[in-house]
């Protein structure tokens, strides 16, 4: 593994599971200290621990993305144990439990909930960041959108359009940012099989696999196999290191080229 990211200190929203933990890892395993920010209090300390175990700092906070105080607090907190913020990966995110429905059945406060994590914490996490960023006189933003805010399809509308609304916030931050050496950039997921995230809630793999329908979604995708984690770490780790510094505003999706066939 390289040392891409040696002295440096990153913030990972949603980091006390899922994806958001492998992120946390490979950034920790290129050099990074981590602060691991989750509404889930415990998984956060969890994933501090593995970054502890894995030799670099860890610090977990139980963090709601939504509210700007405990965010900008988390920011200070960051701060304060590392004397630096220089990544931050905006992953935090309601995916789970949000299958397609008919715009009629979706109510209002669903909508705002979906709205508020998915994108509104994002903005919140990249404005309590970035003054740290300013001081340091360089950063990285990394946002997390996913295919379905291209191609439109797979999950209910809010989350959708929360998705589209993170690729808008990251084009606008990156022409704000440019003049202070802050890059912007957000990545787009396909689907990671729900294999590698059900487990945890009692699903037996083929129960999970049945409800990833792998043959649908092969089928409009150039490189036909599933997405796995592995296919995403190194992308953030890239996009966290010095080597993507001319690489701002950019849309990298990861998908086997779904989006292009339609
Ligand atoms: N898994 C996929 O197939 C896929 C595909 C494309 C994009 N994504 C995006 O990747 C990100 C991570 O997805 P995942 O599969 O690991 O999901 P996940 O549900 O396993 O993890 C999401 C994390 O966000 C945390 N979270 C939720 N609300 C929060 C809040 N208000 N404040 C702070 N933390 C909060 C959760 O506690 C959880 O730890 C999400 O933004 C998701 O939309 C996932």
């Amino acid at each position: 593994m390289m040392n891409r990211l040696e002295k440096k200190v990153a913030v990972v929203t949603g980091a006390g599971g899922g994806l958001g933990r492998i992120y946390s890892r490979r950034l920790a395993a290129e050099g990074a200290d981590v602060a691991a920010w989750d509404l889930n209090g415990p998984g956060a300390e969890e994933t501090a621990r593995l970054i502890s175990d894995a030799g670099r700092r860890g610090l977990g906070l139980k963090v709601d993305v939504t509210r700007e105080d405990q965010v900008m607090a988390a920011a200070k907190a960051t701060f304060d144990a590392f004397g630096r913020i220089d990544i931050l990966i905006n992953n935090a995110g309601i995916v789970r439990d949000v299958p397609p429905a008919p715009i009629e059945s979706i109510s209002l406060d669903e909508w705002n909930r979906i709205i508020s994590v998915n994108l509104t914490g994002a903005f919140l996490a990249s404005k309590a960041v970035v003054p740290y960023m300013k001081r340091s006189g360089r950063g990285k933003i990394i946002n997390v959108s996913s295919g379905t805010a291209l191609h439109g399809g797979s999950i209910r509308l809010d989350y959708i359009c929360s998705k589209a609304g993170v690729i808008g916030l990251t084009r606008a931050l990156a022409v704000m940012l440019g003049p202070d050496w802050i890059n912007v950039n957000v990545i787009a997921p396909g689907p990671v099989p729900y294999t590698l995230r059900d487990l945890d809630k009692g699903a037996t793999p083929d129960e999970a696999e049945a409800k990833f329908p792998s043959d649908l979604i092969f089928a409009g995708r150039h490189i036909k196999r599933e997405i796995q984690p592995s296919d995403l770490d190194g992308l953030v780790a890239f996009l966290a290191s010095p080597e993507s510094d001319m690489i701002t505003g950019q849309l990298i999706t990861v998908d086997g080229g779904r989006v292009f066939v339609g």
